[in-house]
């Protein structure tokens, strides 16, 4: 059992089709720490997190929980055994409250039970949320949908959080402030697993990050020395 590992990921492969988009990835996710997965476009960043979710089956390697693995379950098992997502591009019900969409996250039976006082945290979190909590989610700024879904995530009581892209589309403002939501929502004592386009900030606040490139894992290090990496630099950087 290897539970100072939050999520353990070994040799996973997966893909669509005949082809496989990751080809037997490894890394590490420590308790209570935030991870960067650095990955250009169609690298399979989403397809990774699609499969650690149980969207998208495994076709080898093995992901553990706290060392409990996630084997072939079920999406909504993955959710209660404390790994959740939010996803690529917010998927928010658009016509619903922003409150209706936190509860659809709390839909786990141990979520279920303390969702009151998860509501109350993920409003402390995004108190714009609270204010707007009877608006329906289309009626709310980009900014203010991306707190919704990592909202939504927290309210399923994760072990594991893992952001897709959250910045994506984001005004500069409005990307200093979800970080600086992030960086709190580490103190509540979970491990982030995050995807970030805006890799020179998102290094910044990692701990560590993994680059992915043709499938397979490349460099890894600590934010800091990613952010020192020559390749890191001239690829993504743009230095
Ligand atoms: N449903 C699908 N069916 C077939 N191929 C897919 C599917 N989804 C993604 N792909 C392909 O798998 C590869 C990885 O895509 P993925 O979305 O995981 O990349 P990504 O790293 O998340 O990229 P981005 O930065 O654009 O979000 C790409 O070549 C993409 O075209
Ligand atoms: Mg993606």
């Amino acid at each position: 059992m290897s539970s100072n590992k939050a999520l353990e990921v070994r040799n996973l492969s997966a893909g669509y089709g005949d082809a496989n988009v990751l080809n037997g990835i490894s890394f590490d996710v420590p308790p209570s720490s935030i991870v960067a997965l650095i990955g250009a476009n169609g690298a399979g960043k989403t397809t990774f997190l699609r499969t650690v979710s149980g969207l998208l089956p495994m076709r080898s390697g093995e992901v553990k929980l706290y060392g409990k693995s996630l084997g072939d379950m079920p999406a909504y098992k993955i959710v209660e055994a404390g790994f959740a997502l939010s996803p690529e591009g917010k998927q928010l019900f658009p016509e619903m409250s922003v409150e209706e969409n936190l509860i659809v996250g709390a839909h786990n039976p141990n979520a279920r039970k303390v969702r009151d006082e998860t509501k109350r945290e993920v409003f402390d979190l995004f108190p714009i949320l609270k204010e707007k909590r009877n608006d329906p989610a289309n009626s709310l700024s980009g900014g203010q949908q991306q707190m919704v879904a990592v909202g939504r995530a927290l309210m399923a009581k994760p072990k594991v959080l893992a952001l897709d892209e959250p910045s994506l589309g984001l005004a500069p403002i409005m990307v200093d402030r979800l970080f600086e939501s992030i960086e709190r929502i580490r103190q509540l004592d979970l491990a982030i697993l995050i995807i970030e386009q805006n890799v020179f900030q998102v290094l910044e606040m990692a701990d560590a990050g993994y680059v992915l490139e043709n499938g397979e894992i490349t460099i890894s290090g600590s934010g800091q020395e990613l952010l020192a990496n020559e390749h890191l630099k001239k690829a993504y950087l743009g230095l």
